[in-house]
């Protein structure tokens, strides 16, 4: 950490600081993501005691532990919402709300409030845009403070008086609230950490649960988000394709319930409306077509049926493409090379385009076979069996492994007049 020195830099991806300037940030192994900054850190102005002084160690079996017990959580109104946090919202917590910009992050904050009451700190935009949404959500207006500004100060002046009037508060966004000892841009490493760490004091010391909203980047490269998981208590990432409408919200952090929940939503004409387990099956249609494969991945503890699409077509660069949108690309990868291998698909020839409907992001492995299938019905031309399901994880051998909640996945294709295909081995494709 350079202390003494009157310019430093400091990482744009993981906020490292450095003395010197090099291509590459040591800290997270980002190039070019150093920028120069004005240090404003006095030599000797640490949070340390002085050294002599007396100090208080204290012993566990003396303190009150306060728990997290249900008096101190309260409802969000908001079904989806309070399954997501584990019982509901925890008072004097810090939620970071990421999502990128445009997805619905400020419309379902607003409907928080206007369905619990509090107060919307608009740094992006002005009382009259929050209130012509307000009434476009058909909220109440009642109970929905709005205050305008981009000062730390200015909200912790406001909040110290006013003390504990409200339930919650919204920080929309924190890229745009600054504070005055801290040099640098707006936006910049240092404001961000700086401004959410006083956010985050003032919201412990006045019992408020308090959301910040931080944008990311789909390359997630914007200074935020990343820096500020540690530091508050749970970290919500609000998902989908901005072209679609269906929205997830999932918990990748959380210091007072599950991180494996999700909620579904959809952004209709007046908002966000929940969607309920049996409205949330993607199927772009009903017909087999070439190239589809349908699946069921669990979501949180929710099955959810959707389809698998795949091109694969003769490649004419000297590099085949590969293009995975809503699965990793690593382990669409592992699968392309798993078909060459086990399905004799010549596909170092060939580009690949895989892609899931609706928009989401699959971390489930059951989906395994499900892309493997989409691949060879594009490639063979061929369309799938009528109302056929595939389920599974495939290994590097082809050997098709059951996943958990298979039962639940099957009972859920079966509800929708569809049948679960079951196989060993992928190569038995090739009899
Ligand atoms: P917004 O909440 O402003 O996104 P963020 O705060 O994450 O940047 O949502 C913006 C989009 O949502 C915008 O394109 C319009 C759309 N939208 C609806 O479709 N229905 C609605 O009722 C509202 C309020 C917004
Ligand atoms: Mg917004």
């Amino acid at each position: 950490m350079a202390k003494n020195k009157e310019i430093i830099f400091v990482c744009n991806n993981c906020g490292n600081e450095f003395g010197k300037w090099t291509g590459q940030c040591s800290g997270c192994g980002e190039w070019n993501s150093l920028r120069e900054i004005k240090n404003n850190k006095k030599p000797g102005q640490s949070r340390r005691r002085e050294i002599g002084q007396k100090v208080e160690v204290k012993n566990l079996s003396k303190i009150e532990i306060k728990s997290v017990n249900l008096v101190n959580v309260f409802s969000s109104n908001i079904g989806e919402f309070d399954r997501v946090l584990g019982k509901g919202i925890v008072r004097g917590s810090v939620t970071l709300f990421a999502g990128e910009p445009g997805i619905g992050k400020s419309t379902l904050l607003t409907q928080l409030i206007g369905k619990i009451g509090g107060l919307y700190i608009a740094g992006e935009e002005s009382a009259e845009q929050i209130g012509l949404r307000v009434k476009r959500l058909g909220l109440n207006a009642e109970r929905f403070d709005v205050f305008e500004s981009n000062s730390i100060e200015e909200i912790e002046d406001y909040l110290n008086r006013v003390n504990n009037l409200y339930k919650i508060v919204v920080v929309d966004s924190i890229q745009v609230v600054g504070c005055e000892s801290t040099t640098g841009g707006m936006g910049s490493v240092g404001q961000i950490k700086e401004s959410a760490f006083r956010l985050i004091q003032l919201a412990k010391k006045i019992g408020v649960a308090m959301f910040i909203v931080g944008h990311v980047t789909k390359e997630g490269d914007i200074a935020g988000p990343k820096l500020l998981e540690h530091m508050v208590d749970t970290v919500l990432y609000f998902e989908g394709e901005k072209n679609g409408d269906l929205r997830i919200l999932r918990t990748t952090k959380n210091r007072f319930g599950p991180t494996d929940e999700v909620g579904v939503f959809k952004m209709e004409e007046n908002g966000l409306r929940e969607i309920k387990s049996d409205e949330i099956n993607m199927l772009g249609s009903h017909k087999e077509r070439i190239g589809s494969a349908v699946t069921v991945v669990i979501e949180g503890t929710r099955p959810m049926m959707l389809e698998i699409q795949a091109l694969v077509v003769e490649s004419f660069a000297p590099m085949p493409k590969r293009i995975f949108a809503g699965i990793d690309y690593n382990r669409g990868q592992l699968l392309v090379a798993i078909a060459q291998k086990n399905l004799s698909m010549p596909l170092y020839k060939y580009d690949v385009f895989v892609s899931v409907t609706g928009g989401i992001k699959i971390e489930d492995t059951g989906v395994d076979l499900a892309v493997l299938m989409a691949m060879w019905s594009s490639y063979k031309e061929k369309a799938l069996e009528k109302n056929s399901v595939w389920v599974g994880e495939v290994s590097l051998l082809g050997e098709v492994k059951r996943v958990k909640f298979w039962d639940k996945r099957k009972k859920e294709a079966e509800s929708m007049g569809r049948k679960m295909i079951e196989m060993e081995n992928v190569r038995e494709l090739k009899k």
